[in-house]
């Protein structure tokens, strides 16, 4: 298949083109993937089982894994949903439109292609106003997982989409990097409490100042044993996941460059190449094949950002090793932290301890 792209950052004629050629297709039943806040998402027509069909086959998704229904305005939430608590507006007012997913018992009208089988949809009202003119032009639901292969780290360039979905889907929107760099935030309001299902830029904090208590599922910071069950069906996977081996490295600063740079020279004997991922304040220290600084301690956001498309480029860099500085789990650090234990396959080294 021959994939168009279309320009969503020249001028405004050709955005516009862009967004009435992406709307026709997707209207067509065609797939489109297009910028969001979060993450580049792979639209298709949320109400068509064929569309449905179409996203898992192009990402490589087992078809029991539910996709996010996007739409342009809140009243668009009504028809998808057989139930609606207080709580889903309270939250769609203070963080819609924004990078909250919100899980709700589903209508009829949601086919049981897009939601994976279950009773359950989940919404978001992404605060990108492209994806948002794009859901207009449509005039549809849009139903878009992260626009990766699945098992790669999902897409915050345009450039990534093409590396992996290049050839299999009809369209692809270029609107430059986008701002969160991590996923959406999804809370499951279908149940008696608030659970957070998946963390991301919405923080538990942020939530809580609105609902009150909010419930994690307890699948999130712990490597998934044997019968156990997230309520994401998502979760489940080694999701994000470079090529290489990733251990995440935590101690004093002195201790973590020390084991890791010891490591590296290891490695480097034996002739394999070594990747490493820190702060900026202390990437300098490392020697290793490729060091890429992630962002300030002090702003997670600017971390958040950037590790999708490090870990991207720590495969270009055919890097067979890949050692992560470790970061607090306050605030987005929950998110970012949850991201990179999945990417590491929950890999740790304590930096400091006797087993160095
Ligand atoms: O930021 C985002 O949410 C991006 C952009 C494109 O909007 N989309 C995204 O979609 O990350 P995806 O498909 O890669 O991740 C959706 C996650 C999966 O883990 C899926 O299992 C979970 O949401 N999910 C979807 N519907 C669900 C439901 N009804 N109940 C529980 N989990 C659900
Ligand atoms: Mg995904």
């Amino acid at each position: 298949m021959k994939t168009a792209y279309g320009l969503l950052t020249g001028t405004e004629e050709e955005r516009q083109h862009a967004l009435k050629e992406a709307a026709r297709i997707l209207r067509a039943g065609g797939l489109v993937a297009f910028p969001t806040e979060t993450v580049y998402g792979l639209g298709g027509d949320a109400l068509s089982p064929a569309a449905a069909a179409k996203i898992y086959a192009a990402k490589g998704r087992p078809s029991d894994n539910p996709l996010i229904v996007h739409i342009a305005r809140v009243e668009a939430l009504q028809p998808l949903a057989a139930e609606i608590p207080d709580a889903v507006y309270r939250l769609a007012e203070a963080f819609w439109p924004g990078p909250l997913t919100m899980i709700v018992k589903k209508s009829e009208r949601v086919p049981r292609e897009t939601s994976g089988g279950l009773d359950t949809v989940a919404v978001r009202l992404p605060g990108d106003a492209n994806a948002r003119a794009l859901i207009e032009a449509a005039g549809l639901p849009i139903a878009a997982p992260s626009a990766n292969t699945s098992g790669r780290p999902s897409p915050t360039e345009a450039r990534h989409v093409a590396e992996d979905l290049g050839g299999k889907i009809d369209m692809i929107l270029d609107g430059g990097a986008v701002a969160v760099g991590l996923e959406s935030t999804i809370v499951d309001l279908s149940g008696s409490v608030p659970t957070l299902l998946r963390p991301g830029a919405i923080t538990v904090e942020m939530l809580e100042e609105v609902l009150g208590k909010v419930q994690l599922d307890p699948v999130l910071k712990k490597p998934l044993a044997p019968g156990m069950h997230p309520k994401a069906p998502g979760m489940k996977y080694r999701h994000y996941a470079p090529q290489a081996e990733m251990y995440l490295v935590d101690g004093a600063p002195e201790a973590v460059i020390r084991l890791v740079n010891k490591r590296a020279a290891n490695a480097k004997e034996r002739g394999e190449r070594v990747g490493v991922l820190a702060a900026s304040e202390t990437a300098s220290a490392y020697c290793a094949d490729a060091v890429f600084p992630l962002g300030q301690r002090e702003k997670p956001e600017e971390i958040a950002h950037n590790l999708f498309a490090a870990l991207r480029e720590m495969d270009a860099q055919g890097v067979k090793l890949i050692y992560a500085e470790a970061f607090p789990e306050s605030g987005v650090g929950l998110a970012i932290m949850n991201r990179m234990n999945k990417a590491a396959g929950h890999h740790w080294l304590h930096a400091g301890e006797e087993s160095e």
